[in-house]
């Protein structure tokens, strides 16, 4: 991912009022939601080694701590989900599992190298292997899906456009928007714009792909659906998923094990029956649902990590 890339974050069209005021017509067969029991996964292998090893890692940002102490690791074939309140430091934490930013103290470590001591060539050579799909769709405005899907292949010299299209429809439909290759961001509504930009994440078959708030600014069926469909991506591709949300109920659903991030820190790692059972307040407060005007800082716990491996 190139610093232009990174720099569409800041300058996407997309906001969360366009996605609430475009509505995505739901199916009137239903043909289009995936009911999660009917998607089957190989169970995950925890004696091998992490795909990704978060190590004692740090982040301040102008003077302030945001991230403090955190380790964890995530295994291949994983999904594994990111919970917290907002501001927590959620997508802090996925720009540094992708190596978009560099850790003030600590080590990533992907597949056993540590990128944060990787140059620019490094990284672009690590990122192949993952893709990400950012808060807000961060969708090119002045291309079409199929250009936006095949950003990742813009300079590749050794397919020919009729691979890059073949590749671009096969992901289109994987995502369940085929037919929509020639349209433009500004005429999708919020959900098409999220499948978009998963079909972009996939397009060099990453073997790790980040999702920061893929369902934010849904209705809650579509949400379901977005979801149903990050699981059909991971099993369909053998992928890791690492899935940052608020919408507990989804998380708690299709994730292997989640992190609780609050107050700087790991407050709990386990499967989705550990967050259920957790009565850490913060915890609790989340899974079991609560307003958010009553989430406040007084909620801070002690720490508590339950990893299922040991
Ligand atoms: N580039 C930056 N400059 C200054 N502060 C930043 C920067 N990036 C993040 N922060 C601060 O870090 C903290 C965590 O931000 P982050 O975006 O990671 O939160 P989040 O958990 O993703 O929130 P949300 O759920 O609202 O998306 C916030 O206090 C934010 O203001
Ligand atoms: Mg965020």
């Amino acid at each position: 991912m190139s610093a232009s890339e990174r720099d569409v974050i800041k300058i996407a069209p997309e906001d969360e009022a366009d996605a609430r005021a475009a509505p995505e017509p739901l199916p009137a067969d239903g043909e289009h939601f995936i009911p999660r029991a009917s998607v089957q996964r190989q169970p995950i292998d925890r004696s091998g080694e992490p795909l990704l090893s978060i190590e004692d890692i740090h982040q301040v940002i102008e003077g302030a701590v945001i991230i403090h102490d955190v380790s964890f690791k995530i295994w291949p074939g994983e999904i594994f989900g990111i919970m917290g309140m907002s501001g927590s430091g959620k997508t802090t934490l996925l720009r540094l599992l992708i190596g978009l930013d560099k850790p003030t103290e600590g080590r990533i470590l992907f597949k056993g190298e540590d990128i944060t001591q990787l140059d620019e060539d490094g990284l672009n050579r690590v990122r192949k292997s993952m893709g990400m799909c950012f808060q807000y769709s961060a969708l090119f405005d002045s291309m079409t899906a199929a250009e936006n899907v095949a950003f990742a292949w813009r300079n590749r010299k050794d397919v020919t456009p009729e691979q890059r299209s073949e590749r671009v429809a096969q992901l289109l439909s994987m995502v369940e928007m085929s037919g929509t290759e020639d349209r433009m961001p500004a005429d999708l509504s919020g959900g098409m714009r999220k499948r978009v930009s998963i079909a972009r994440a996939l397009m060099e078959e990453p073997e790790l792909v980040l999702y920061d708030e893929p369902s934010s600014g849904l209705d809650p069926v579509m949400s379901c659906n977005i979801t149903g469909l990050i699981k059909k991506v991971s099993t369909d591709t053998g992928s890791t998923a690492v899935m940052v949300s608020h919408d507990v109920s989804n998380l708690l659903g299709i994730c292997d094990r989640m992190l609780m991030l609050h107050d700087r820190g790991v407050q709990l790692i386990g499967t989705p029956d550990d967050m259920r059972a957790s009565d850490l307040p913060i915890v609790h407060r989340f899974v079991h649902g609560l307003g958010a005007g009553e989430m406040t800082e007084h909620c801070s716990t002690p720490t508590g990590v339950i990893d299922v491996v040991g």
